[in-house]
């Protein structure tokens, strides 16, 4: 008997699982995906920045089935493996920065802040958290409390935890201090030293966590000095600055790591997403004087660092290096850009353009001049793109930022076509209103 999947989906999850669409996938390869009715799709979403590999990487698949043949599960702190520890001393090795560092595991983005501010506070003896407008970090109690957006995130969600305090971001394209880079100085980075003024004692905050790029809020790229003087504002005062590379990291931005387009050694450094290619993994890495404040016992859990997730995450570092993914991502996303900037001279809805190698945005508004968010627009876009044969998803506090994630394995026939369809497909949502 054929069983109503859409029937059996709305009698089956709550309302607040959404989903983009009722399709099913039944398999994907590299930079497509195919579902059960047989329609395919270019992938651009990468399962929201996780597929910087590519779907069923042969050497991802490779690692995970030799892994399912030895064990699935002891614990590490029951009885360790080889891969964690190989994988913890290979992002030692790979994260920004000369000062020696450790590593350690845990299962999502949201847990891996988590950790993070755990250890500051630990190091530091302090309670307090600065974080930015436009933010995100998670859906754990602590990481809602530093994530921005209030809808669809935060709503009815609280009390959150106290001693998180929020400043804006250098958002250039709506400036908070509405003045313009380079002429700016910069001086949105001096918010925080304000904020020592009329928010929040300097010797009460633990850390400054901080995106490199921001994703969720809309691919946010700061001006290049921005996070040098955020950690050097945070050096005078003993604060510890977490970067949060769940998005950023593993080659999307054309570094390994966000963090080396900005010179800056973060004290602290969260990674996920693409770092387990689809499988769960997420690491905590800091210096080591900070990684040791906790007492033995005080750091872990029973799925962190699963030994499947480790194998995977060790060839995707061989992976990031052998096909010189980061490389690869720089020359997609000047593909990208350019296609980008063409369409805005023909769609004045196309706000701005902004990227960091293959982590590139487009902002739409109703009226360049106003910037009003066209939010009806960019949701009826993206429904479109799904009809066109294009997976792809939307950002933004205002949810009016069109983001690419697509892998950066991906065939340049298939940029080319994905591209084609978002040219396209803007043309019939525009054309229509
Ligand atoms: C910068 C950043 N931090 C943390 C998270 C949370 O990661 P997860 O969804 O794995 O908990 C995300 C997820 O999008 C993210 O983009």
């Amino acid at each position: 008997m054929e069983i109503d999947l859409d029937n059996l989906r709305a009698r089956s999850l709550p309302r607040g699982v959404a989903t983009a669409t009722t399709s099913l996938v039944a398999s994907a390869k590299n930079a497509r995906v195919i579902d059960t009715e047989g329609r395919e799709f270019i992938d651009f979403a990468g399962g929201i920045g996780v597929m910087n590999v590519g779907h069923c990487h042969p050497r991802v698949l490779a690692a995970a089935h030799a892994q399912l043949e030895r064990f699935a599960h002891t614990c590490v702190h029951v009885i360790g493996y080889e891969s964690y520890i190989r994988l913890a001393a290979r992002l030692n090795e790979k994260a920004p920065g000369r000062s020696p560092k450790r590593s350690y595991f845990v299962n999502s983005g949201a847990e891996a802040v988590e950790n993070a501010v755990k250890v500051a506070r630990s190091a530091t003896g302090r309670p307090g958290i600065v974080a930015f407008e436009n933010a995100f970090h998670g859906r754990t109690n602590l990481t809602m409390g530093l994530t921005s957006k209030i809808s669809p995130y935060k709503k009815d969600f609280g009390p959150f935890t106290p001693e998180i305090y929020r400043i804006p971001y250098a958002y250039c394209y709506r400036c908070p201090l509405n003045l313009k880079y380079p002429g700016c100085g910069v001086e949105c980075a001096e918010l925080l030293r304000r904020g020592f003024e009329n928010l929040f004692q300097p010797e009460r905050i633990a850390c400054v966590i901080a995106e490199p790029v921001q994703g969720e809020g809309g691919f946010i790229v700061p001006p290049p000095e921005y996070h040098a003087r955020l950690k050097s504002i945070c050096e005078e005062h003993g604060i510890l600055f977490i970067a949060d590379e769940v998005q950023t990291g593993l080659g999307r931005t054309g570094k390994l790591f966000a963090m080396e387009h900005y010179g800056v050694e973060a004290d602290i450094m969260t990674t996920a997403k693409s770092l387990g290619a689809g499988y769960p993994i997420a690491g905590i890495t800091g210096k080591v004087e900070i990684m040791d404040a906790p007492h033995p016992g005080g750091l872990g859990g029973t799925f962190g660092g699963n030994p499947l997730s480790c194998e995977v995450a060790l060839v995707v570092l061989d992976i990031m290096e052998d096909e010189r993914l980061p490389e690869r991502a720089l020359e997609i996303g000047r593909r990208v850009k350019e296609r980008f900037t063409a369409m805005q001279r023909r769609f004045p809805q196309i706000g701005d353009v902004r990227g960091l190698g293959a982590m590139v945005g487009m902002e739409l508004v109703t009226d360049p001049q106003t910037k009003e968010p066209a939010t009806a627009l960019t949701k009826a876009y993206r429904a479109k793109l799904f009809d066109n044969g294009l997976l792809n998803i939307i950002a933004g506090t205002y949810d009016n930022v069109v983001r690419t994630l697509m892998p950066l394995t991906i065939e340049w026939e298939t940029l080319e076509r994905g591209l084609d369809i978002m040219d396209e497909t803007l043309a019939q949502v525009t054309a229509v209103r």
